[in-house]
């Protein structure tokens, strides 16, 4: 299965006859007028700086993961719209099919929407930089919590933080009010209740695999058509969540992850101080990188 899709790492795309939009830090963006094109590459960023070596098989594994919760968690029609429309390159525009073997596996053709200005994250557990503002003065992005929480444990109910989109440079963690002035009250609401609903589902069919989702980010836009609320972008990947496996999280400890956060510890464990340009990261922790983002797709696709 691996190898048939890995192709060598990809760090840019370049289809001389789309229309490039812009690059991400991780996805090339294609303006194929009715819809959008993302592309998937290698590029991994830590602390929001791209580093110079890819991962192979990275961008593969985030579009299938991606498209494999679009699929599971809109089982049941009781969930607002996402922007999916297919991951199967044969079913693409024709002006896409002079590219198709090297859009395979890695590519969304995906509904365009107006984004909203504001990360949409879900913290089911305590991990990370929540953990160290709790330890401090307990609370996590403002929010009291009750006292003698635990690194790693779960927390009473999944706490909905939401968080600025930066254009460039760090998102930043905002209150609910400040998300409703930014978005609105209605639109606050419902992303509220879409990001609760989504994380409370995929947490519980990752658990049946023997995996621990302990955050995760959603991003939300608005269809110029419809002026519906949808889900766009990634879903539930190892880039955009905390996954842990069960088996291994112990009460006061920080689980091993199958996740960005092997990368992050690396460069910290060098002295790295976040600020571009980011080191390169040794074979052995590029390699590793890889095994993991495979191992978290074949642990829920059981491909
Ligand atoms: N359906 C959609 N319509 C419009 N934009 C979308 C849609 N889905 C995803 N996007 C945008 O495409 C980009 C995806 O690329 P990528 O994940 O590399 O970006 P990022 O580095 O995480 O974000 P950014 O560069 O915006 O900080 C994001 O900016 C996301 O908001
Ligand atoms: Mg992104």
């Amino acid at each position: 299965m691996r190898n048939q899709h890995i192709s060598p790492v990809v760090l840019n795309t370049q289809y001389h006859d789309l229309q490039l939009l812009r690059r991400g830090k991780v996805r090339d963006i294609y303006d194929l007028g009715k819809s959008l094109l993302l592309v998937a590459t290698d590029r991994i960023s830590a602390f929001d700086v791209i580093i110079s070596n890819g991962i192979p098989g990275k961008g593969y594994v985030l579009t299938q993961l991606s498209a494999f919760w679009f699929s599971e968690l809109w089982k049941y029609n009781d969930l607002i719209p996402h922007h999916l429309i297919s991951t199967e390159v044969e079913s693409f525009p024709s002006i896409c099919h002079p590219y198709i073997d090297s859009l395979r596996g890695r590519s969304t053709l995906v509904h365009k929407a107006n984004p909203l200005p504001v990360e949409c994250i879900v913290r089911g557990y305590i991990s990370g930089s929540a953990w160290k503002e709790y330890r401090k003065q307990g609370t996590v992005c403002g929010q009291l919590l009750p006292e003698g929480l635990q690194e790693s444990e779960q927390f009473p109910e999944p706490l909905f933080t939401p968080s600025t989109k930066a254009t460039d440079g760090h998102d930043e963690n905002i209150s609910y009010a400040t998300m409703e002035q930014l978005i609105g009250h209605d639109i606050a609401t419902q992303v509220r209740k879409a990001s609760l609903m989504l994380y409370t589902r995929a947490a519980k069919i990752a658990l049946t695999r023997g995996i621990v989702i302990a955050d995760t980010k959603f991003e939300f836009g608005i269809d110029p058509n419809t002026k519906q609320l949808v889900l766009i972008d990634e879903a539930l990947t190892p880039d955009s969540s905390r996954f842990w496996p069960k088996d291994k999280l112990i009460l006061g400890e920080s689980p091993p992850s199958l996740d960005k956060q092997f990368v992050r510890n690396y460069l910290d464990t060098i002295g790295w101080n976040h600020c571009p340009p980011a080191p390169d990261l040794p074979s052995e922790v590029i390699q590793q990188t890889s095994e993991k983002y495979f191992e978290i797709l074949s642990l829920f696709t059981k491909r």
